[in-house]
C-alpha cells in the first residue's frame, strides 16, 4: 500500500478473464473515460477501436503474430520456440472478451517542417494516449472489470491497422484487453514504491 488514493491502488493488470461478453454500453463508457485525458493543444489525436467479435480479435492477433514471427526469426530464435511464443500470444489475446485498440492520428496536432519537432509532437500525442489508456483502465477497475495493457501494436502499428482494415492514418499503439476478471487469477504482488530512488528534489 502507498499513500495514493484507493482508486489508483485498485487498478491492477489482470491477465485472465471469464468468457462472458462485455456489453457495448459498458465498453463505450470506458472509451468515454479515456477521452477525458489531457492532450496537447486541445487535440484528441486518438481513435479507439473496440474489437468484440471473434473474427476481429482473431484477425488482429494473427496480423500482429505474423509480424512477431518474422521479427523473432530475424533475431535467430528457433522455429519451435517461435511457434510456442506466437501460439501463447494468440491464446492470451483471443481469450479476452474485448479489446480496446488505441490508435494515434495527426488530427489536431501541429505540423512541423523538421523531423526533430515532428518527433516531439508525435511524442506528445503518445504521452496523451498513455494518459487516455490509464483513464480507461481506471474506469474499468471502477466498473469491476479486468484490464491489461498489451504492448504488441507499438511494435507493428501498420500490421495491426491493416489486420482490422482501419484507415491508413490511424496507427494502433496501445491494446487493452477487457473482460470480467477470472477469480482464479492472482497477479504478482505490487512492489513498494521506492520514492528515494524514483524521486529527487531540487
Ligand atoms: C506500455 C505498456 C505495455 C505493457 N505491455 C504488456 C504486455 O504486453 N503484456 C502484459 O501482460 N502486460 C503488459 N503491461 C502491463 C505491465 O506489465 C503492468 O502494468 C506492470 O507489471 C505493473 O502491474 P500493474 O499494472 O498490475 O500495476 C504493459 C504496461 C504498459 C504501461
Amino acid at each position: 500500500m502507498t499513500h495514493a488514493p484507493a482508486f489508483l491502488e485498485a487498478r491492477r493488470s489482470i491477465r485472465a478473464f471469464l468468457p462472458e461478453p462485455i456489453g457495448r454500453a459498458a465498453l463505450d463508457r470506458l472509451v468515454e473515460a479515456a477521452c477525458l485525458a489531457p492532450a496537447p493543444h486541445h487535440s484528441r489525436p486518438w481513435r479507439f477501436v473496440v474489437v468484440d467479435s471473434t473474427a476481429g480479435k482473431r484477425a488482429l492477433a494473427r496480423g500482429m503474430g505474423e509480424r512477431w514471427r518474422r521479427d523473432l526469426a530475424g533475431d535467430g530464435v528457433a522455429p519451435d520456440r517461435i511457434d510456442a511464443l506466437v501460439s501463447a500470444s494468440h491464446a492470451k489475446l483471443e481469450g479476452a472478451p474485448a479489446f480496446v485498440l488505441g490508435c494515434l492520428t495527426w488530427d489536431g496536432l501541429d505540423r512541423y517542417p523538421d523531423e526533430a519537432r515532428r518527433r516531439a509532437e508525435w511524442g506528445m500525442a503518445l504521452l496523451s494516449l498513455g494518459a487516455a489508456v490509464e483513464n480507461l483502465m481506471l474506469a474499468a477497475a471502477d466498473a469491476g472489470l479486468a484490464s491489461c495493457w498489451v504492448a504488441a501494436p507499438i511494435f507493428c502499428p501498420e500490421e495491426a491497422r491493416d489486420a482490422l482494415g482501419l484507415p491508413r492514418e490511424w496507427l494502433p499503439h496501445a491494446l487493452v484487453l477487457v473482460g470480467q476478471p477470472d477469480p482464479e487469477y492472482t497477479g504478482r504482488p505490487r512492489p513498494p514504491v521506492p520514492l528515494g530512488e524514483l524521486r529527487d528534489w531540487r
